[in-house]
Formats: C-alpha cells, sequence, structure tokens
C-alpha cells in the first residue's frame, strides 16, 4: 500500500470510514490512492484544474488498479463534483485564500452536511475567518509536523451559524482542543512568525502600530500558553524548527 508523508496521513486519519470522498487539487494522487487502497472510503474523485497532475493521478490510481473505484476529474475547484456525489471534501496543500475561494465557490456545500478536511499551506488566518464568518463550524483542528515544517488540519461542516474570531483563535484556531501531539510545534511556529512580522514592521518603518500591538497581543497569549504546557522562555525559538512561511 501506498505510504503517505504525515501531513497527507493526519488527513487520511481525519476521513470518516466508509465516506464518498473529492479531493480537491489533489496533484499526485496518494491521498485518494491510500484512502481506495486501503478500503478505507466507498469511493471518490480526485480532482485537479491542470492535465499535468491528473495525468500522475491517473498513473499512480492505474498502478495500483484503484482506477475504478476513483474517477479523475479536470475541473476548477469543485466545478466537476456535483451536489449528493460525496461526503467528505478535501483540500489540501493550497493557500487559505485560494481554499476559502473554492469553498465560497461551491454554495452547495451549504446546502448539505458535507464534511471539509481543509490543510492550508499558508494564510490558515484568512481561512478562519472566512469560514467563522460564513457560517462554517471549525469542529477541530490538529497541528501536525511533516518534513520541515508543521501544518494544520481543520475539519469543518456548515452549520450556517456566523462566529466571531477572537483574538487567539484567529491564529491557532482550535488547535489547542485537538488531541495531535504537535500542538506546541504550531504554538511555536505561530510565534516565530508573528516576531518575524513585528520584526518587519519596526524595520519597515511602515507605521502599522495596530497590526503591531495586535501581534504582540498574540505572541504574549501563546507565551502563556506555552509556559502552562510546561516550557520556559529559552526554548521557545529552538524548538519551533525552520521554514521560510509556516502556516499562518
Ligand atoms: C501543491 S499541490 C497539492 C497536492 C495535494 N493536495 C497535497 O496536499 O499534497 C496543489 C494542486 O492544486 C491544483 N490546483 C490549483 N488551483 C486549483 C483549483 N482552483 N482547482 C483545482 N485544483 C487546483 C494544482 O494544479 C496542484 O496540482
Amino acid at each position: 500500500m501506498i505510504q503517505l508523508n504525515r501531513r497527507l496521513q493526519q488527513i487520511a486519519d481525519m476521513v470518516p470510514p466508509g465516506a464518498r470522498v473529492a479531493d480537491i487539487g489533489t496533484d499526485h494522487g496518494q491521498l485518494m490512492a491510500y484512502l481506495a487502497g486501503c478500503g478505507k472510503i466507498a469511493g471518490g474523485y480526485a480532482c485537479d484544474l491542470n492535465e499535468k497532475p491528473l495525468n500522475k493521478a491517473r498513473r499512480l490510481l492505474a498502478d495500483y488498479g484503484l482506477d475504478g473505484c476513483v474517477a479523475c476529474v479536470q475541473a476548477n475547484g469543485l466545478e466537476g463534483v456535483l451536489p449528493g456525489m460525496v461526503d467528505v471534501v478535501v483540500i489540501a496543500g493550497m493557500g487559505g485564500d485560494l481554499t476559502a475561494r473554492i469553498v465560497d465557490a461551491a454554495p452547495w456545500l451549504r446546502e448539505q452536511r458535507i464534511r471539509l478536511l481543509l490543510q492550508p499551506m499558508t494564510k490558515s488566518d484568512h481561512l478562519r475567518e472566512y469560514l467563522y464568518q460564513n457560517g462554517f463550524c471549525v469542529e477541530m483542528e490538529n497541528a501536525v509536523v511533516s518534513g520541515k515544517f508543521v501544518y494544520t488540519v481543520f475539519s469543518v461542516v456548515y452549520d450556517g451559524i456566523p462566529r466571531t474570531l477572537g483574538l487567539l483563535e484567529r491564529y491557532i484556531g482550535r488547535v489547542l482542543d485537538g488531541d495531535s501531539p504537535d500542538t506546541d510545534r504550531y504554538l511555536m511556529r505561530i510565534r516565530s512568525n508573528l516576531c518575524r512580522r513585528v520584526a518587519g514592521i519596526d524595520r519597515s518603518q511602515s507605521g502599522e502600530p495596530q497590526r503591531r500591538e495586535e501581534y504582540q497581543t498574540v505572541i504574549g497569549l501563546l507565551e502563556e500558553k506555552l509556559k502552562e504546557r510546561g516550557y520556559d522562555d529559552n526554548c521557545w525559538e529552538d524548538l519551533s524548527g525552520p521554514g521560510p512561511d509556516g502556516p499562518v
């Protein structure tokens, strides 16, 4: 059976057994090949905007004899998936802003109890803001360290209730409520990203006092959480690990 990296494995673990799944932006198709190969899902769709990545998925699924179980669809976002075809939609490995646009362009996600598993590479704060304001309930977030980076995977269902996002929620969402052992690394990564943003504002003298204050407040809150979790001031930077942008 195909071996997934920790990021994709975390997503796979959050797929309910027996679901029909659409993987939007499937690229290599590994997630669907794994899910279908181990019999966890009833079937599904590997979707991508671009032909080249979709051909990779086609080849992989054919190599594992899974092309009868997972259909490959070339489409923008969810345009190739009709309401009623799936129970779970995965959008992984894209920016938080593009992920929000893809969700927003498929209003049927709001009419049915479709579970969304979202794993943004960047701009998680933007994605949270979109979801909270637009009646999507983020039921769970799980942090996951994979290679050099730490990510978060959202499990989301629409319930129509718009929510206000608290300051700490905007930056770490429900990661603290998740059961992931990688939570601490996520908090450290967000803290160091925000420290970099503050340093950037100071260097450019761009006069963004409100933003700077917001970042400083969140840094303080994150440090409190880290202290509660047994860390002291000196080990945060080292443990947060490398990475250009991290998941903010
Ligand atoms: C970085 S890959 C992520 C692959 C995989 N989902 C993962 O997490 O490892 C992003 C993929 O999304 C596809 N993509 C980008 N925009 C898209 C859109 N609007 N609709 C569908 N696929 C899209 C790209 O062609 C690319 O194959």
